[in-house]
């Protein structure tokens, strides 16, 4: 059973210069190699990923800050959440 957030990808959000009125597909699902963004691992049938991607369209050419982890509730901005113990001990690195 999935839950609706995708798998612990890092513990740590990702910044990313954004460029107004590009469109990118944040990765939802965590299995993306493609980090923070999609690269259509969620269509792989032996994952039965239910995740899909969330696009993000810039309204300004700056740093976003990116979730990494997977589990904000601000998707697909870092809300803090990774700060979360259990989400620190998952990954070890
Ligand atoms: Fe996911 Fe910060 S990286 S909430």
């Amino acid at each position: 059973m999935q839950s609706n957030k995708g798998k612990i990808y890092d513990k740590k959000p990702f910044k990313f210069n954004c460029i107004k009125g590009k469109s990118y597909m944040w990765c939802s699902c965590g299995w993306s190699k493609s980090q923070p963004f999609c690269d259509q691992t969620h269509r792989n049938p032996h994952y039965r990923i239910t995740m899909r991607p969330v696009r993000f369209i810039a309204p300004e050419t700056k740093e976003y800050i990116f979730c990494n982890c997977k589990q904000s509730s601000k998707r697909p901005f870092c809300d803090g959440t990774h700060k979360r113990e259990e989400i620190q001990a998952a990954i070890r690195s």
